[in-house]
């Protein structure tokens, strides 16, 4: 289970709704509708939870973050190399609110990738997501970060960048898988993300900070299902 790609990743970022013991709920909540649904979902808490949730829980958890650095004395920085250690799936890598050089990012990506781990690159424009995927991660995301947390969905408030961005990636890089991000907050968001050809979303508000996390998951997970009925009646 932890080796796949989830259909929903929803970064918790470092809200105060989704930190510690609310981490934990929130990803009770998504094991239980990955149960139910079948849609995997994957959560990528704070670093200082990520290894107790990765204990406890059975879907994958990632991290938001890893550093450019090796085993060592390095104070402060957390490594690709440990992760395994600690059962987390992967990261993310050059979030929109943490930036790397590209030859960072193309370290910890190899690493993660050596390691077994799965590799989210992060990135905001279709050429630059394109040249993050030749980098041959798991998948990439693209999220225009103007739409970051403002419930103004990339699916369907942009969907041509989502669609320039697969077109761009299938060409060049056609292993590398596509989530697209930003604004993503309904069922019917997570339906049009998928029916453009993404394999899924990269979400943070509408779940960090809903009152009911498990009731969102499920709307979510129902979009993903719609739009998979969809395909497959095509
Ligand atoms: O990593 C996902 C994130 O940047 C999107 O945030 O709040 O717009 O879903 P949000």
């Amino acid at each position: 289970m932890r080796d796949r790609l989830p259909v929903i990743l929803v970064n918790l970022k470092l809200y105060e709704q989704s930190i510690g013991q609310k981490a934990f709920e929130i990803g009770k909540a998504a094991e239980s509708v990955w149960k139910e649904s079948g849609v995997l979902i994957g959560i990528a808490p704070n670093a200082l939870d990520a290894a107790t949730l990765a204990e406890k829980l059975e879907i994958p958890i990632f991290v938001q973050h890893v550093d450019s650095t090796p085993f060592g004395a390095f104070t402060g920085h957390i490594s690709p190399l440990q992760l395994k250690k600690y059962g987390i799936a992967g990261s993310l890598v050059n979030h929109s609110e943490k930036r790397l050089k590209l030859s960072d990012i193309s370290w910890i990506n190899q690493k993660l990738v050596e390691e077994g781990l799965i590799s989210i690159i992060c990135a905001s424009t279709p050429k630059e997501t394109l040249s993050v995927a030749l980098l041959q991660p798991t998948s990439v995301a693209i999220e225009p970060p103007e739409l970051i947390g403002t419930g103004i969905p990339v699916s369907k408030a942009r969907p041509e960048t989502v669609t320039e961005t697969l077109d761009l990636v299938r060409s060049f890089a056609p292993d590398v898988k596509v989530l697209c991000g930003a604004g993503i907050s309904t069922g019917e968001d997570v339906e049009k993300a998928i029916e453009l050809g993404t394999d899924g979303v990269l979400l943070a508000s509408a779940v960090a900070k809903h009152p009911n996390p498990r009731k969102k998951l499920m709307e979510l997970a129902n979009g993903a299902l719609k739009a998979s009925d969809a395909c497959s009646k095509r």
